[in-house]
């Protein structure tokens, strides 16, 4: 679990120094008007031709086209189905295709012009319809290994929490009942219709420390002090994610399944439009370094 939440670190911290660095670098080019570009000493280098920025659009859609095909084929193709945990993979995918689009974003130079636009356009809806969809893909309780638990398996962990929370805590069972309802009473009202499903989840999620609070507050209450402490609050915060998350199953699913509907058509747009984009590139002789 500590190696997993260090490569996570890891890849935040190159997938944010990286752009910070390349936009530092080429700020000045970046500033520039576009009609003063010509006269500025790197435009050989910096325009989207140009052996920098075009080495950006390059290794840039690599990653994407990486980190696409590399987590589809973990998922889908049987020969991959032992090479380790999906959600690594996942990680990776998101890893990648955050850093190959900001890469190819300097490789336009800011410029938006053109029919590849489209393809820069749907590559960024791609990414912003990403993050939408790694929230609804957590609302999913999935298996260390990363597979959708099944309902038995999800009510099978939550009693494993509540016998653990009982047993670690000496309290009577109806006790903490009482205090899991309590905390929820303060957990918002609901709403109606799918969407107001998911705004609840979001609420639920934002308002997670207080509910950490909560819990603290009514195990002190039941004279719980010290490490225990720390630890009975972190559990009963798990179980109510994960009765949470249970609650909303169904509407997740449905919200997960319709979110595929967006996330693959802009991914194909941005593919199709990408390889005309190269095959005009290249058809012009633009070859990069070779
Ligand atoms: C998703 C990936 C990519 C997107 C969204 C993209 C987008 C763009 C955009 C917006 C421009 C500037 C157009 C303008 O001047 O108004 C451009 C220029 C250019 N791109 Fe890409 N690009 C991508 C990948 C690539 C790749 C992989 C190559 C490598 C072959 C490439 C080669 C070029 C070249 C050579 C130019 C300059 C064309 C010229 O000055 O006439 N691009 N690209
Ligand atoms: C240009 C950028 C991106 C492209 C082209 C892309 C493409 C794809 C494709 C094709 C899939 C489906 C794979 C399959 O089911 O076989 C997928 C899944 C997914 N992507 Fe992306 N993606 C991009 C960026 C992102 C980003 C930035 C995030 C998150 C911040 C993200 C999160 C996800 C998630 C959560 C899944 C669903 C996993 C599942 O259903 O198993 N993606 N992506």
């Amino acid at each position: 679990m500590k190696a997993h939440i260090l490569f996570i670190v890891v890849l935040i911290a190159v997938a944010l120094l990286v752009p910070l660095a390349i936009g530092l670098r080429g700020c000045d080019y970046y500033t520039t008007p576009e009609a003063e570009r010509p006269f500025h000493p790197r435009y050989e280098v910096m325009k989207p031709s140009g052996v920098e920025s075009h080495g950006y659009g390059i290794v840039g859609s690599l990653m994407i086209i990486g980190g696409v095909a590399m987590y589809a084929s973990r998922k889908r193709l049987p020969f991959f189905r032992n090479a380790g945990p999906i959600r690594t993979y996942l990680s990776v995918h998101i890893f990648l295709c955050l850093l190959g689009p900001s890469l190819i974003v300097y490789h336009t130079t800011f410029k938006f012009g053109g029919l590849v636009a489209v393809s820069l356009w749907s590559m960024l809806a791609v990414v912003a319809s990403g993050v939408i969809g790694r929230y609804l893909y957590v609302q999913i309780p999935k298996t260390i290994q990363g597979q959708e638990m099944t309902e038995g398996e999800m009510t099978k962990e939550s009693d494993v929490l509540r016998q653990t929370l009982l047993a670690t805590s000496g309290l009577a069972p109806a006790d903490l009942e009482q205090m899991e309802a309590l905390v929820h009473s303060r957990d918002g009202k609901r709403h109606a219709g799918i969407l107001g499903v998911l705004l609840d989840g979001l609420t639920f999620d934002l308002h997670r420390r207080r509910q950490l609070r909560l819990f603290r507050q009514e195990f002190e209450r039941s004279r719980i002090s010290g490490q225990l402490l720390a630890r009975l609050s972190h559990l009963a915060l798990r179980r109510s994610v994960l009765r949470r998350r249970m609650e909303m199953l169904e509407q997740s699913r449905k919200l997960f399944h319709l979110w595929h509907v967006i996330h693959l058509p802009f991914t194909i747009v941005m593919f199709v439009i990408l390889f005309i984009h190269v095959g005009v590139a290249v058809a012009f002789g633009y070859w990069w370094i070779w």
